[in-house]
């Protein structure tokens, strides 16, 4: 059957000979080009529409008349349609019935795994380790094209301040340098080697651009932002996915400085195409062409349209625009039959280089998925993620690790929440298979110790908001009980037990998207529960689980032991016992400040100096009358079980010239009593420059693991072009000047060193 297809396609094409004859790309862009030449205008603009299936849902659906569109060669791609029975079905519509046989894309979010769940991109992030978040998304590339996937909207890489915004679940934090290291490594991990490879899927980095900043962390809202913070601070991610060879890029919802990102020809053609040189194709987000008329920059869908296509959007995600517009924006003239073809070619390539021409099932095959689909090595492999993804954010008196004897109350409502623990968009993961906190615990101890259990408390009583999660498939049932019966269960339970661990924070459908919260402290009535627990006296671990950095002052103020495990995906209850019993040391890095207070958002550490910096006893300085200026968790911050104290730095050399290296210097010993990880971070200041800048920023790190009373000595590397920031003019150039060094275990525990830059 394929064999006859692609035989017959070539014959069709008269390309045998020619195709025959050529190789590599030069045979691909003669296939391509003959291709399009065969096509009518219809068939074009079929090829740059993409539409949902109506198997899984992730915005408004319009229609579910695609099957017609597929025979019709009205449709280029279907997202939100897996499984190899269902995308044989839809993919065998388009080669056997429409008109050129062109194959679909499949495209689908697979965001942190497919159905085998990692954790939460933001708590990737927080390992640091940048191979094993390529390794993730390999395995998340494999077990996806194993169930029909050709493409995935993935990376997420919008830097985000504002922990508001309820999409900071979805990226790697606040920093440019880690944020552009972590896209990177999700671009080679999803795309491999070889896009033909049938183990990988091509990747989507999004959201271009800087949706990360929408005002007030209000999702979709507007951003508006000088082209200086862009560069220096928003843009290096995509940048970064661009160069990694990214197959597609996906206009964001945002406008930016009035011109909406999806209809912004300096965006996505002035800077993608000719500044970055990107080489494939630009979808639009959901509906986000039609949305421009509710942006007030069209009358209507042609206009909308018009718009989309010139400023560089090819494909149109479900917005239906370009289907119903385009032809006529041809035929009266508006736009050239030249410029639909190049965005076809760039479509047709895609699939080209996915092999798709070859063999369109290429990735379809139920063996392998039974094979492939939460496979063993996927699920050693998550659990071994989650691990590196935790952040111990206290530990006083070494209340932790738990020892594995006597009374351990398990209380709260994220204890025994299998379906919470696989967090927002968790594509097809099935919570079922998730291992919630309380089973880990309870397979941790097994006889050894007693585990009480008691609820607590609902996730959230706020009937309003519990309607809007329940409305997009949370399933949250609250306790018949009151707030204070389950209160009352839970202390009595807490005054059996020689150590509580409470397991406090959000529900899945608090973050993602369409999910910012303008209140970021856990919920009400599970603060309730943790203060009356709290009365008790019995020692605390709090254990969080949330999708975006909380407001946690009351609580580092009183609660001993606070673990941060945001949402670990399919084997967080697992992974969160080794850590709470030690079989597993601690050793992740939040990438993300964590306010002292809402009202300091956006806080972050690569700030500016102002003229006037804050000092709490000087008053007219930067700075608040009642909160202090840094955040309550600094970036890079996470402690260890063990304890890391660093000698003194050591600079090889006062003056770097340009074309020399300055080597940084210095030893880490481990003087605490376990072995461990730690993430040596190296950040730099710019003392004086023509224009101004950050207090720090980081520009290396390393990680070293360390036996107890190991030490090693870490060095880094810094050379001129590690200094280069962007002048008056734009340029991006170093400048001769004085510099300071600071490395560290976090972004505010450093030490200081200067050097000049010749
Ligand atoms: C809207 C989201 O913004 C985007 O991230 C996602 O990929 C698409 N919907 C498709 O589901």
């Amino acid at each position: 059957m394929i064999r006859k297809y692609v035989v017959f396609v070539f014959c069709l094409l008269g390309l045998m000979p020619a195709y025959a004859q050529q190789s590599g790309d030069s045979a691909m862009y003669a296939f391509v080009n003959h291709l399009i030449g065969e096509m009518t205008l219809d068939e074009k603009i079929g090829q740059l529409n993409l539409l949902t299936s109506d198997m899984a849902i992730t915005g408004p659906t319009m229609r579910k008349a695609y099957m017609d569109d597929i025979k019709a060669g009205r449709c280029g791609g279907i997202f939100n349609a897996f499984g190899p029975n269902y995308v044989r079905r839809l993919q065998q519509l388009a080669v056997d019935s429409s008109r050129l046989h062109i194959p679909l894309l499949f495209g689908f979010d697979v965001i942190h795994g497919h159905k085998t769940i990692f954790p939460i991109p933001l708590a990737m992030a927080c390992s640091w380790d940048t191979a094993a978040i390529a390794h993730a998304a390999r395995l998340a590339a494999t077990e996806a094209a194993a169930d029909g996937l050709n493409w995935v909207f993935s990376p997420m890489v919008d830097i985000a301040r504002d922990p508001r915004w309820g999409r900071v679940a979805e990226g790697a934090g606040e920093d440019p340098y880690l944020g552009s290291l972590i896209a990177r490594a999700f671009v080679k991990g999803y795309q491999g080697n070889s896009l033909d490879d049938s183990l990988s899927v091509m990747a989507c980095v999004k959201h271009y651009a800087l949706y990360g900043a929408v005002e007030a962390g209000r999702e979709y809202n507007v951003v508006d932002m000088s082209r200086r913070r862009m560069f220096e601070d928003y843009l290096p991610p995509y940048r970064a996915a661009v160069e990694a060879g990214v197959g597609s890029v996906m206009s964001a919802f945002n406008e930016i400085n009035g011109i909406p990102a999806t209809a912004n020809s300096w965006l996505l053609t002035d800077l993608l195409r000719r500044q970055w040189h990107f080489k494939g194709f630009v979808v639009t987000d959901y509906d986000a062409i039609p949305e421009l008329i509710n942006h007030g920059i069209a009358a209507d869908t042609t206009a909308a349209s018009k718009l989309a296509f010139q400023a560089g959007a090819e494909m149109d995600m479900q917005g239906l625009a370009y289907v119903h517009t385009l032809k006529t924006l041809v035929q009266e003239g508006q736009i050239s039959e030249d410029a639909i073809d190049q965005a076809v070619r760039d479509v047709l390539i895609a699939k080209y280089k996915l092999g798709l021409f070859q063999d369109p099932f290429n990735r379809i095959n139920e063996a392998r998925a039974e094979r492939e689909i939460m496979s063993p090595d996927k699920l050693t492999f998550v659990r071994e993620m989650a691990r590196k993804s935790i952040v111990l954010l206290k530990n006083d008196r070494q209340l932790l690790p738990l020892k594995k004897t006597g009374t351990i109350a398990v209380i709260g409502p994220l204890a025994n929440d299998p379906r919470d623990m696989i967090g927002c968009w968790s594509g097809a993961g099935d919570w079922h298979k998730a291992v919630s906190i309380l089973q880990g615990i309870r397979e941790a101890v097994g006889n050894r110790a007693k585990v009480l259990y008691a609820l607590g408390a609902n996730i959230i009583d706020d009937t309003a908001m519990l309607r809007q999660l329940n409305a997009f498939g949370a399933d949250i049932h609250p306790s018949p009980l009151s707030p204070q019966q389950l209160i009352r269960e839970a202390v009595a339970t807490a005054r059996k037990a020689d150590v509580v661990i409470l397991c406090l924070g959000e529900s899945a459908g608090m973050s993602g998207e369409a999910a910012s919260r303008a209140d970021i402290h856990i919920p009400e009535p599970q603060r309730d529960l943790l203060k009356a627990v709290y009365a008790t006296g019995k020692p605390i671990v709090l254990v969080l689980s949330n999708g975006r950095p909380l407001v946690l002052t009351w609580e580092h103020a009183h609660i001993p032991a606070i673990l941060e495990t945001w949402f670990l995906g399919t084997e967080a209850g697992h992974a969160i016992a080794d850590v709470l019993f030690g079989d597993y040391n601690p050793s992740g890095k939040i990438t993300m400040s964590f306010p002292y207070a809402i009202g300091q958002i956006p806080v972050y550490y690569n700030h500016k100096n102002t003229g006037r910096p804050g000092n709490p006893e000087v008053k007219w300085t930067s700075r608040y009358l009642d909160i202090p200026n840094d955040p309550l968790y600094p970036f890079g911050y996470g402690l260890s079980y063990t304890h890391f104290s660093y000698s003194p730095l050591h600079l090889d050399k006062k003056v770097l010239m340009p074309g020399d290296v300055l080597h940084v210097q210095v030893q880490v010993t481990n003087d605490g009593q376990y072995d461990g990880t730690e993430t040596v971070q190296l950040y730099i200041r710019d003392l004086v420059a023509d224009v101004t800048q950050p207090v720090k920023q980081l520009k290396a790190f390393q990680q070293v693991f360390l036996k107890k009373g190991e030490s090693k000595t870490v060095t880094f590397r810094l050379t001129a072009d590690d200094l280069r920031i962007y002048d008056k003019q734009m340029h991006y150039r170093y400048e001769p000047g004085p510099f300071e060094v600071f490395v560290g275990g976090n972004s505010r525990d450093v030490q200081a060193a200067s050097f000049e830059l010749k």
